[in-house]
């Protein structure tokens, strides 16, 4: 059933997924043909990591991190190219894809007290027209009321080959094998982590892009929202 316009409270689109199924780029295409603000969940995760990272605190000193995780000064706003990240005044986009700030943004989300931290900051760009809302935990536990939940698959194989290809376009020497087997153990340990693991709700809509271009997935996307939100998103001028 379409929400009617009055409804007050600011409509929640969540995507959630294993890492590699294309959450990130489909999160930001919908967000921008609906014209609705964007949360990147990752993006706050490893913000704290760099931080942490910069800051010389310890994987392993979970007190340190939690200070740090409720005094971090995180937002998103318009930045050099879009929407940039900024911790304080200094945007830090480009340097929280290294992978040292992944492997310390996984430890970084493995403690409950510091994704406790965090459920304030992310529930608070639930602001109007909208929010898509990208991660693991989006429609389980920081959204859980969200009027429509995805959950966005695709097969290990196919992950890991986009994975490549990304690298290889970068210029980055490396092995199928190697990424195949890395994705297989991170899905396993997100999968089952006992805090927030990368579960669908149990309302959510399962989409497996393991055959659909990026383009037939935000296609397919912004159709559930256009179902679900009716006139709270803009008609689309292509059809
Ligand atoms: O999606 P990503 O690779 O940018 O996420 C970075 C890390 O943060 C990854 O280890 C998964 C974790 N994460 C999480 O635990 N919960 C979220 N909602 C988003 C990311």
């Amino acid at each position: 059933m379409a929400l009617t316009k009055n409804e007050s409270r600011p409509p929640v689109l969540t995507i959630d997924g294993p890492s590699g199924a294309g959450k990130g780029a489909v999160s930001a295409a919908v967000a921008r043909r609906l014209g609705w603000n964007a949360l990147d969940s990752g993006a706050v995760y490893r913000s704290v990591a760099l931080a942490a990272l910069e800051r010389g605190v310890a994987a392993d000193d979970e007190q340190a991190l939690v200070e740090l995780t409720r005094n971090v000064d995180l937002t998103f706003r318009a930045g050099s190219d879009g929407i940039g990240v900024f911790l304080g005044d200094r945007e830090v986009g480009g340097s929280l894809r290294t992978e040292e700030v992944s492997v310390m943004a996984s430890r970084v989300a493995a403690i409950p007290a510091v994704r406790a931290a965090l459920l304030e900051l992310q529930r608070a760009y639930r602001v109007m027209p909208g929010l898509v809302a990208d991660g693991r935990d989006m429609g389980t536990i920081v959204f859980p009321d969200a009027e429509l939940k995805v959950f966005l698959e695709a097969s290990v194989e196919e992950r890991a080959k986009r994975r490549y290809n990304q690298l290889k376009e970068k210029g980055e020497s490396v092995i199928l094998s190697r990424l195949f087997r890395d994705m297989q153990a991170r899905d396993r340990r997100d999968r089952e982590r006992s805090v927030a693991p990368t579960v669908p709700a149990a309302d959510a809509a399962v989409v497996d892009s393991t055959h659909l271009s990026l383009d037939e997935v935000i296609g397919h996307v912004v159709g559930l929202a256009r179902e679900r939100f009716g006139d709270q998103v803009p008609k689309d001028e292509n059809q």
